[in-house]
C-alpha cells in the first residue's frame, strides 16, 4: 500500500496555508503562456531555438523568494519542467534543459539556497506528458519503448527528491485525458501507465515529508496528500475544470494572479489585493492552501506590479495572520458576507462585506463568550442572546457590533473564545 506523507510533512502544510506557485520556462520568452507550443503549433526544431535565447540576466533567487516571505506565503512550487519538455535544472537525463541555454546556471538550484536562506520550504512541479521527449511524444514514429519515457520521468523525480535538500511537495500535471483534443495526437498518451505506485512510493522513501499533489482533477488515489482546485474555490465549480466532489483530502486551490500561468505580456487582468486576500481566507474556510501563482518574465522577473499585490497582501498577514496559519476548515456557517476559520476553541470570522453595523452569525458554538479584533486586540461587545433589535426572537444568532473606524479594507477579522 501507498502510504501518505508524514504527519509531520502534511501538518507543517497545512499549517502554511499561503504558498508561492511559479510558471517559468522557454515559453516565458513567447510572452504568450506555458501552452503556446500548442496553441501556436510550434513544430519542436522551431521551438528548440528558443534554446540559445534564454538568457534571464536579471534572474535573483533570493528575490524572488523574499518576495514570497514578504506576502506571507511559506512554501514555492515552482516548474521544474513544465509540458514543452524543457527541463529548468540540471538534470542529467537530458540536454533539453536551461544549463545548455546561454544562462547557464541552475536557477532550482539557486532557488534551494534561497529558500533555506529565508526559511521558505521548497516545491517542484512536474508534468507527467512531455511534448518533446521522442519516447513520450513520437514513440509510434521512434519505436521508443515507454519504458524509456518512464525511466526518464521517475529518474527526473529521484534528482528532484536528491539534489536540491529538503522537498516540501511534488505537484504532478498532464495526466487527464486528451485524445480528443488532439487532432495531431501531439499529446497522446500513448497507452502507458505512470505507476503512480512506485513514484509516489520512491518520493515518500526519499523525502517522507514531501507531500504529493497530482492535477488530475479525479478522485485521489492512494499516496496522494491533497485535493487541488484549479482556478476554483471548492464547491464554486465555475470554470468546469473540478471534481465537484470533496473527497476529504487536505486541500490545495491553485490561482493564477492574473489570468495565465506562464507570462503573458498582455495580460493586464491583476486580481486585486482584495480578491487575493478574499481568495485566501475562502480557502482557508474550507480546510485548503491557497497556492497562487506568478509567471517571471524572460528577464527572471516577477513583474513589479505582481510583486506590489504580494506584499500587500503580506501586509494584511502580518496584521491577520493568526486567522489564516495553523488554522483548519470553519464551523461556524459562512453568510453572505463572512467565511470562518477556526484553531481549537478560537474561531476566525473573517468578514468581507458589510451591510450593516453588525456582523450577524449562527451556529456559533457554545462556549464562546468573547470577541475581539486580531489585528489590534480590541474587545468588541458580543451579543449571544439574540436581543439584537434586526433579529429578535432568534435564539441561535450572535450580534456582534464592529465600530465602521476599524474596519479592515479587505478583511477585517474577528476572533471568538
Ligand atoms: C492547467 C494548465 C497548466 C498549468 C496548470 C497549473 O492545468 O493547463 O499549464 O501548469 O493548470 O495548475
Amino acid at each position: 500500500m501507498t502510504r501518505q506523507a508524514s504527519h509531520q510533512g502534511l501538518t507543517w502544510f497545512q499549517d502554511a496555508r499561503f504558498g508561492m506557485f511559479i510558471h517559468w520556462g522557454l515559453y516565458s520568452i513567447i510572452a504568450k503562456q506555458e501552452w503556446v507550443m500548442h496553441t501556436d503549433r510550434i513544430p519542436v526544431p522551431e521551438y528548440e531555438k528558443l534554446v540559445p535565447q534564454f538568457n534571464p540576466t536579471r534572474f535573483d533567487a533570493d528575490a524572488w523568494v523574499r518576495t514570497a516571505a514578504e506576502a506571507g506565503q511559506k512554501y514555492i512550487i515552482v516548474t521544474s519542467r513544465h509540458h514543452d519538455g524543457f527541463s529548468m535544472y540540471d538534470t542529467a537525463l537530458s540536454d533539453y534543459k536551461v544549463t545548455n541555454t546561454p544562462f547557464r546556471r541552475d536557477p532550482l538550484r539557486e532557488l534551494a539556497e534561497a529558500c533555506v536562506r529565508h526559511g521558505i520550504k521548497l516545491g517542484f512541479y512536474v508534468s507527467l506528458l512531455d511534448w518533446h521527449y521522442p519516447a513520450y511524444r513520437f514513440r509510434a514514429e521512434s519505436g521508443l519503448a515507454w519504458d524509456d519515457y518512464l525511466g526518464f520521468l521517475h529518474g527526473q523525480v529521484r534528482e528532484l527528491c536528491t539534489q536540491y535538500g529538503e522537498v516540501a511537495a511534488v505537484w504532478f500535471d498532464g495526466d487527464w485525458p486528451r485524445s480528443a483534443l488532439d487532432p495531431d495526437r501531439a499529446y497522446f498518451l500513448p497507452g502507458g501507465s505512470f505507476e503512480y505506485e512506485k513514484l509516489y512510493a520512491m518520493i515518500h522513501e526519499l523525502q517522507p515529508d514531501a507531500v504529493i499533489e497530482n492535477n488530475r482533477h479525479a478522485e485521489p488515489i492512494p499516496g496522494e496528500d491533497l485535493q487541488g482546485f484549479e482556478q476554483d474555490l471548492p464547491g464554486e465549480n465555475t470554470t468546469g475544470f473540478n471534481e465537484t466532489t470533496i473527497y476529504g483530502l487536505p486541500i490545495q486551490v491553485c490561482m493564477t494572479i492574473n489570468d495565465h500561468w506562464g507570462w503573458s505580456k498582455d495580460d493586464r487582468n491583476t486580481k486585486s489585493v482584495r480578491r487575493l486576500v478574499h481568495l485566501l481566507a475562502k480557502s482557508a474556510s474550507v480546510g485548503g492552501n491557497l497556492l497562487l501563482n506568478v509567471g517571471p518574465t524572460p528577464e527572471g522577473e516577477i513583474p513589479a506590479l505582481h510583486q506590489d499585490r504580494l506584499r500587500a497582501v503580506g501586509r494584511w498577514l502580518a496584521q491577520n495572520g493568526d486567522a489564516i496559519y495553523y488554522t483548519r476548515a470553519g464551523v461556524i456557517p459562512p453568510t453572505r458576507e463572512c467565511v470562518s476559520t477556526r484553531r481549537n476553541d478560537h474561531h476566525f470570522v473573517h468578514v468581507l462585506d458589510y451591510v450593516s453595523d453588525c456582523v450577524v452569525l449562527a451556529a456559533v458554538p457554545d462556549n464562546v463568550r468573547h470577541a475581539r479584533l486580531v489585528a489590534s486586540g480590541r474587545a468588541l461587545e458580543v451579543d449571544r442572546a439574540g436581543s439584537n433589535f434586526f433579529v429578535s426572537a432568534d435564539q441561535d444568532r450572535t450580534t456582534i457590533y464592529v465600530p465602521p473606524d476599524l474596519r479592515d479594507a479587505y478583511d477585517t477579522v474577528i476572533e471568538l473564545f
